[in-house]
């Protein structure tokens, strides 16, 4: 406080104050004070300068706004910054980094080592020498590591840094930790999904039906194996390359209108293989949709059935053996047991011994045709499973209560090593054996 010549006491303001003064045109201007004391001769002059510093409160007010804003952005993107003093091994976090690491904001440890701490384990070393590296070089990095949260969790990050200059001495390194947890869960997802369709024991293609003639973009190891090509010389190909001089048409244009109307569709076919031979392809076609339905890709699958579909053409060749054969046949399952069951019997053996095939099938021979015979009849079965070869007998079986001869011959059908079946044929030698 000082004494004007008034006698009033006045209010001093101090050097470097703030105020806002009012201007005549009633504007209020932010202004700097400066004070200084000069002496002239025996008086002491104290001089006040005023300075505007609208602009600086300006500038003050948009940092700390882009500030606030920053900080949004970061939060909102799950994003942090750090500052690393590499002289004085202090290291900064903004709230956003902290609170992504599931900490307090505000209570980082603030070193080099402490930030490590976070990092996983089986990420650490090779994390923190890319920074270390980088700070070293001084370059710019770039790496994902995981990060162990406090609460137990863990995140993926990308983190990215590089040398910052401030215009002093000080080397300091500025970065971003982004969290990537969630592309990172996508990626193992299609990663995993890949390997799932790479390994699958059959054939997978994916056509582009955007290309001209729909032709093959990617095909499975088990496909290449299938067909004898190496992806390399297929891609980019229709499928019909595939198909050959045995290649059935209908099949063919199934595939065609199904593709056409954008439906599924599966159905068996002969392709060539690479080398020329021929084989049972049986596929199944689909259409891929985007999320507005429209077809992005076809997706086949192909299998090799040959196996299956030759096995189906001898049996159906043995079934019109079967049924039209002179002889009376019969069937028999051989259980683990060596039970005997009639499995079936065909239209001769009905004729001839007047059972019919609902009435034995299912039944053994004794509660067919009693205990004498029919012991009689499963004891020649059990020679046969034994031999393990045909025989061949001759044996008394009633007709309609009157004694009649048969030759009956068994052969065995030997599944993975074991009895499973035995076939006979009879026939009526009643007549012969009188001769
Ligand atoms: C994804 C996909 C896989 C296919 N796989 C085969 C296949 O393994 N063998 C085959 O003969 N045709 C296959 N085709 C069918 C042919 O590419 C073609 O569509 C078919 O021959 C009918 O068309 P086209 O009459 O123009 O030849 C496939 C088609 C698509 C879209």
């Amino acid at each position: 406080m000082t004494r004007s010549q008034t006698g009033k006491t006045k209010r001093r303001l101090p050097d470097g104050s703030h105020i806002t003064v009012v201007t005549a045109d009633g504007d209020r201007v932010p202004v700097e004070i400066s004070v200084a004391t000069v002496s002239l001769s025996d008086e002491s002059v104290i001089y006040g300068i005023f300075r505007d510093i609208s602009e600086q409160v300006e500038r003050e007010r948009e940092f700390k706004a882009t500030t606030q804003r920053l900080q949004l952005a970061l939060e909102g993107t799950n994003t942090g910054v750090w500052d690393w003093n590499i002289g004085t091994d202090n290291v900064r976090w903004t709230e956003s980094l902290e609170r992504l690491v599931g900490i307090e904001p505000g209570t980082f440890e603030g070193t080099f080592d402490a930030f490590a701490e976070y990092i996983h384990p089986a990420d650490r070393e090779k994390a923190t020498a890319t920074v270390e590296q980088a700070a070293e070089t001084e370059s710019r990095f770039q790496t994902e590591y995981r990060i162990q949260c406090k609460n137990g969790s863990q995140i993926w990050v990308e983190s990215r840094g590089e040398i910052y200059d401030d215009g002093d001495d000080t080397k300091r390194m500025v970065g971003i930790v982004t969290d990537i947890s969630e592309r990172k869960e996508r990626e193992t997802e299609v990663t995993r999904k890949t390997e799932a369709m790479e390994k699958a024991p059959m054939g997978i293609t994916l056509t582009d039906p955007s290309q001209s003639d729909n032709p093959l973009v990617y095909t499975n190891e088990h496909y290449c194996e299938l067909t004898g090509y190496q992806e390399s010389e297929i891609l980019g190909r229709n499928c019909r390359f595939m198909q050959g001089l045995e290649t059935d048409p209908e099949p063919v244009v199934e595939i065609r209108d199904a593709i056409d109307n954008e439906e599924p569709v599966s159905t068996v076919l002969r392709n060539y293989r690479k080398d020329g031979t021929v084989f049972w392809n049986h596929v199944t076609i689909a259409p891929i949709r985007d999320e507005n339905g429209e077809v992005t890709n076809f997706v086949g699958f192909q299998e090799d059935v040959t196996d299956r579909i030759e096995r189906e053409e001898q049996l159906e060749l043995a079934e019109t053996v079967f049924e039209n054969t002179q002889d009376a046949l019969f069937v028999v399952d051989v259980t683990d047991d060596d039970t005997f069951r009639v499995q079936r019997v065909n239209e001769v053996y009905e004729q001839l011994t007047g059972i019919s095939n609902a009435e034995i099938a299912g039944k053994t021979p004794t509660e067919v045709v009693g205990d004498e015979i029919g012991g009689e009849i499963e004891s020649h079965y059990r020679d046969c499973v034994k031999r393990r070869e045909t025989i061949q007998y001759l044996e008394d079986i009633p007709v309609d209560g009157e004694s009649r001869q048969w030759e009956t011959k068994v052969t065995p059908i030997i599944e993975e090593g074991n009895v499973e079946k035995l076939i006979g044929a009879m026939r009526d030698v009643t007549e012969m054996q009188n001769v």
